[in-house]
């Protein structure tokens, strides 16, 4: 069987992607990181892609006229490079219908709370401000919906009381950076079963 190829796709300091690179060097998993698209230009996650010699490009969706349109672009660029697996780690943009469409069942997200609550752009600040006790990360399958695919993998984490949001960001940036590579490896090594909501590990 030929080694599954992963495309990741970052907006910002790209630390999951680099947790990505650095699994499959260790051979954590039995994959390669062979493409890093950014949809900005300044994304630190472009350097690590650059520094560990991984095509990167950047698809900036103020290049064209509608999402659907970019989109398109989004989708012909990882088709060109066979991909097996797309993983959004760190990448702020909701995905056209089509593009799920393209992927769905091998297109994974990292959202920094415990699905459903605290959907959106800012998981950690909204758990935070809304004074709850517990939060977490989700690894999730990507439906048409925001954060609301099936659920690969959880993990919760207690928040101190008065907790800063930059001491809660670090705790789960070091979670997330075990589970996104631990739930790439059940994929590579086809354990994960997705059955309409369910997703089972065996
Ligand atoms: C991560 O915390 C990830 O969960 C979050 O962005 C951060 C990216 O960090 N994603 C979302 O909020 C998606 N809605 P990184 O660029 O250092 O990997």
């Amino acid at each position: 069987m030929s080694r599954k190829r992963i495309a990741v796709l970052v907006s910002g300091s790209g630390s999951n992607l680099q947790a990505l690179i650095d699994s499959a060097k260790e051979g954590y998993f039995d994959a390669d990181i062979v493409l890093v698209i950014s949809n900005n230009s300044n994304a630190f996650g472009l350097e690590r892609a650059k520094k560990a010699n991984i095509v990167s490009k950047v698809v900036s969706l103020s290049d064209f006229e509608s999402r659907e349109i970019y989109d398109k672009e989004l989708i012909k660029v990882i088709n060109e490079h066979d991909i097996d697996l797309v993983v959004l780690a760190g990448y702020m943009l909701i995905c056209s219908e089509a593009f799920v469409d393209g992927f769905y069942g091998r297109l994974i997200n990292l959202h920094p709370s415990l699905l459903p609550s605290f959907a959106g752009a800012d998981g950690i600040g909204d758990a935070l401000n809304y004074g709850a006790k517990i939060t977490g990360v989700t690894v999730h399958f990507v439906d048409k919906g925001c954060d609301t695919g099936p659920v690969i993998m959880q993990e919760a984490i207690e928040i101190k009381e008065g907790e800063s949001k930059e001491n809660l960001a670090e705790k789960i940036h070091k979670i997330e950076h075990k589970l996104l590579p631990k739930a790439v490896k059940y994929f590579v090594e086809g354990k994960l079963k997705l059955e309409g909501r369910k997703v089972s590990v065996f």
